[in-house]
């Protein structure tokens, strides 16, 4: 087998031309379609469409045909952070190593980009049911569950927590970490369970590894933003000071203890050779570089 970091920067490259391939075509040249381009094709880790193109390698299935639905989630997760940095947000100037799309092309701009992402994310999803056959029931309750878990059971209400820093109890870290950010990785997944057809238990143990993931995932990019160097970082660290994020409230060893067992749930199902396994050990290692 290559070498995980081989597997990685290979599955990057090819998200890379396939996103270009399945962004929104227009007619015209207009401000939100190059703001568009430029959020989704700044180099981000396309962690998201990895997830999901592994997920059907390790279910046997051939990972080609999710491609365009492994782009909408990045076109997805990409409109997220869009907003996510703008001033009324948390007001970010650097992302994917470029400044943030409202500064580029104006924050009207960058609402409608963001919007026309999440559109054509799920019109991308839609058609690529279709196209494999997916049974219409099917898609409907894949579809009501995306909806569900985008919105006001999932990210829009973690984002909207996070915004309420000041009035939060520790004791919802979790959940509004699995709201803004394990929804997403969780809808990846049922996606592929099914375009892949994948069995129940597939789909249970798959969602289990990224719960446990998520909520990795988020207290290391929190841990990032408070330890982190600005000079290595491809966006704004130290940014995230006034929010009720874990390691602020509970400290570092906290912190890496949690990652630590996190890690350790997700990891059952999985053999050691496998690039899941290899993306759970690595937030632990950078966690551990870091404290
Ligand atoms: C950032 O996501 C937002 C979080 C949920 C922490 P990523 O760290 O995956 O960002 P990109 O896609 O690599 O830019
Ligand atoms: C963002 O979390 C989560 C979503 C975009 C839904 P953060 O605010 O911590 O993400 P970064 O650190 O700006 O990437
Ligand atoms: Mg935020
Ligand atoms: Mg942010
Ligand atoms: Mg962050």
């Amino acid at each position: 087998m290559d070498g995980p970091l081989h597997q990685l920067e290979q599955y990057r490259s090819q998200i890379q031309s396939q996103l270009q391939l399945w962004m929104p075509q227009g007619d015209r040249k207009t401000p939100v379609m190059d703001a568009m381009r430029y959020a989704v094709l700044n180099p981000g880790k396309r962690l998201r469409p990895i997830l999901m193109l592994e997920m059907a390698k390790l279910w046997r299935k051939n990972s080609e045909l999710i491609l365009p639905s492994a782009c909408a989630v990045e076109f997805i997760h990409t409109a997220s952070l869009i907003l996510d940095d703008l001033p009324c947000m948390d007001g970010a100037e650097i992302r994917r190593g470029q400044p943030t799309v409202h500064r580029v092309f104006g924050e009207a701009t960058a609402i409608l980009a963001a919007f026309g992402l999440i559109l054509h994310g799920l019109q991308t999803i839609h058609q690529n049911a279709i196209s494999l056959g997916i049974a219409k029931s099917k898609i409907g309750r894949l579809f009501s569950s995306i909806l569900q878990k985008l919105g006001i059971q999932g990210m829009i209400m973690g984002q909207s927590l996070d915004l309420q820093a000041d009035t939060l109890t520790s004791s919802m870290i979790p959940y509004i970490n699995y709201c803004k950010t394990t929804t997403l990785f969780e809808i990846a997944i049922e996606i592929t369970s099914t375009l892949c057809k994948s069995s129940k238990l597939q789909l249970q143990e798959a969602l289990l590894y990224v719960q446990n993931l998520g909520q990795a995932f988020q207290l290391l990019d929190d841990l990032i933003d408070m330890l982190g160097s600005n000079i290595l970082s491809n966006k704004d660290l130290q940014h995230d000071q006034c929010k009720s994020t874990y390691p602020r409230i509970y400290g570092v060893a906290a912190t890496l203890e949690n990652i630590q067992n996190l890690v350790e749930k997700a990891m059952p199902l999985l053999a050691k050779d496998n690039l899941l396994y290899f993306l759970a050990q690595d937030i632990l290692q950078q966690a551990k570089k870091l404290s």
